[in-house]
């Protein structure tokens, strides 16, 4: 293989994984209707996508093990009856979807269209 054809090889690897990986959360989080409790600055019925990347920033791990259920919550722990449930409808998800949106989350206050 020709050293061109590596790099374009590790440029689409590394795409996939940071740039690409944000976008695909935010179409995840868009299609279980999540922002009918998470608004982006507003703290609604679930904590604001600010709050949540406050507390999640550089911990994208412990949100991937909170989506899983393997982890309890840290914003509002006395609320977590109204996120449980949506926490059951994304168990199907695979492993690098629940990753692509652990990253939106844990960094959509650093992308915010209107910042
Ligand atoms: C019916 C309203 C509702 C919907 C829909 C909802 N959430 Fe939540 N969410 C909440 C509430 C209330 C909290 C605060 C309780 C808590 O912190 O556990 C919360 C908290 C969270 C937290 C912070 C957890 C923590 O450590 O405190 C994350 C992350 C989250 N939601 C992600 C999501 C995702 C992803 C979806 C879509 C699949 C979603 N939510 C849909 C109500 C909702």
């Amino acid at each position: 293989m020709s050293k061109k054809l590596i790099f374009i090889g590790a440029f689409l690897i590394c795409s996939s994984l940071f740039g690409d990986s944000r976008e695909k959360g935010k179409e995840i989080f868009l299609s279980y209707d999540c922002k009918m409790c998470h608004q982006d600055k507003a703290e609604t019925v679930g904590p604001s996508l600010d709050k949540i990347g406050m507390f999640y920033s550089g911990k994208e791990n412990d949100l991937v093990s909170y989506l899983k259920g393997q982890k309890k919550a840290i914003i509002y722990p006395e609320r977590a009856a109204a996120m449980d449930p949506q926490l059951i409808k994304i168990r199907h998800l695979m492993d690098d979807e629940v990753r692509a949106l652990a990253r939106y989350l844990s960094t959509a206050y650093n992308y915010r269209e209107d910042m």
